[in-house]
């Protein structure tokens, strides 16, 4: 296709099918249309550039195409709900590597030569950024997939080596836009790029990469629109713009809903062990009532109003579908009932919309924090599944605790609570939970799953 006024045309389309994906996506009850919008403008993308006058090298084209395609399906098609985030940050990471392998590539075959100041530092930039977002994806990627450990892993000194390493590379960087057009120094700086992607994301703990990913999500659309401008494509400029835009919004969002600047999540070491914390204290003379599934259906079945608070448990024990199905059963007794749900309840942005949305949960029971607060003082009993952290009154109560003015769902303002977890352990935070203590709340121990499915046997032998 020669015609640029026709590729100008097509590439249009993607670009609002992409915007128009993003608005679509914004909401769960047309997330599915957004995906599919996205989709189709991918496929026209991919097409109108694959129709593109000078496209040869087909056989390389088509087995690479094969392998990210059947990669890309298996993944997306095998992958549990619980390590969505690591196959997140596995997919953005080879975006940004794809960036940085376009940039050297590009400056390869110009032999340095003959290169604008304007491709240069898109080559520059390209590179570095995209390289950062690569190496420090598969970090973010091996903590969670518990490859390494988890854990924040600090030195003394690490934030001089890695200024050090990152000024290395801003030096070759600039050496490059100056005109020095040697291959190794595009090499060396992706080599440092690399090195600093790992070195950044090493002393970031493992229950905060959520946060990180969404920040390298970001990264790698600023990566891939600098390739755009090396390649000369509005269509990947602006591509890349929406990603790095959108990953941006998202990762403020992730941390105004922590109640933590970015700078806490990215140099606090936020989840390093901490004496005395580990199980809420019991030795201040209040004791933890434990309960039994046939006493909560006894007391399910005096409730007029229940409201069901999904957490990350919930999605381990994957008890999704055993949820709606106590919920259905509680309403066909006339007890009224809605879910809570906590905009960073799980491990991932919409974790709790997208597993009761995979349950076929109507999404008008599905309520968002301001929204549900008002309602929990009328509330006669409220489920606690697999939720910690965005539970816990310290985050209102307590200035000491690490998660002080986190805004949280206020549980503990109902008649009573009944919390299903397996231990007393603590959640993402590592902090204690008074909830456990209060006099309202009872503990039903156990697997989410398994104690559901024994709650829902009670409730219907009664
Ligand atoms: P958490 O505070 O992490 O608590 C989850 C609880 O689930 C744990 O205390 C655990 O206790 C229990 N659990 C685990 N497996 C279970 C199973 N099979 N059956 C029953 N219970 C099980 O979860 P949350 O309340 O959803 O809070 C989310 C946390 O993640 C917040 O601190 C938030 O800031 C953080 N975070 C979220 C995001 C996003 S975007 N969602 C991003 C970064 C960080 P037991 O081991 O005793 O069972």
């Amino acid at each position: 296709m020669s015609d640029p006024d026709v590729v100008g045309i097509l590439y249009l389309v993607s670009i609002i099918c992409f915007i128009l994906a993003l608005r679509f996506l914004s909401s769960p009850k047309h997330a599915r249309r957004g995906n599919w919008v996205g989709g189709v403008g991918m496929v026209i993308a991919i097409a109108t550039t694959l129709a593109l006058d000078g496209i040869s090298n087909w056989l390389l084209i088509i087995v690479g195409g094969a392998i990210g395609s059947i990669v890309g399906v298996v993944g997306a098609r095998t992958v549990k709900m619980t390590a969505m985030p690591q196959m997140v940050a596995l997919f953005n990471g080879v975006g940004g590597g794809a960036a940085a392998l376009v940039a050297l590539a590009e400056f390869h075959v110009a032999e340095g030569g003959d290169l604008g100041s304007e491709e240069i530092v898109s080559i520059v930039l390209s590179a570095l950024i995209g390289s950062i977002s690569f190496s420090g994806s598969m970090i973010a990627f091996g903590k969670l997939q518990e490859l390494i450990s988890g854990r924040p892993i600090v030195f003394v000194g690490q934030n001089i080596v890695n200024v050090a390493i990152l000024a290395g590379a801003a030096a070759l960087g600039i050496a490059l836009i100056a005109g020095w057009d040697e291959q190794w120094a595009l090499i060396g700086l992706i080599g440092l790029a690399l090195l600093f992607g790992v070195m950044f994301v090493l002393p970031i703990g493992g229950a905060d990469m959520p946060v990180v990913i969404s920040l390298l999500n970001a990264f790698t659309g600023i990566a891939a629109s600098a390739t755009g401008f090396v390649l000369n494509s509005t269509l990947l400029i602006v591509a890349g713009m929406l990603v790095g835009a959108s990953g941006t919004l998202l990762t403020l969002l992730m941390a105004k809903a922590m109640n933590r600047s970015i700078a806490n999540v990215l140099f606090g070491a936020f989840g390093q062990v901490q004496a005395g914390t580990g199980a809420a204290r019991v030795d201040d003379g209040r004791t933890v009532r434990a309960t039994t599934a046939d006493d909560v259906a006894v007391q399910l079945s005096f409730a007029r109003k229940v409201i069901i608070v999904p957490g990350y448990g919930l999605a381990v024990a994957q008890a999704q579908h055993d949820v709606r199905q106590l919920a259905e059963l509680l309403e066909e007794k006339g007890i009224d009932v809605a879910y809570a749900i906590h905009p960073v309840a799980g491990r991932m942005p919409g974790h709790m919309n997208v597993l009761l949305a995979e349950a076929n949960v109507p999404y008008d029971q599905l309520k968002e924090m301001d929204e549900i607060n008002p309602e929990f003082p009328q509330t006669d009993v409220v489920l606690v599944i697999g939720a910690n952290d965005v539970v816990n009154p310290a985050a209102r109560s307590d200035p000491a605790s690490p998660i002080y003015g986190m805004p949280i769902l206020d549980v503990d303002k109902a008649a009573s609570i009944v919390v299903m977890k397996r231990s007393m352990a603590p959640g993402f935070a590592g902090i204690d939970n008074e909830l456990f203590l209060d006099p309202k709340t009872t503990m039903l121990f156990g697997n989410a799953k398994d104690s559901i499915v024994k709650l829902i046997a009670a409730v219907k032998a009664l």
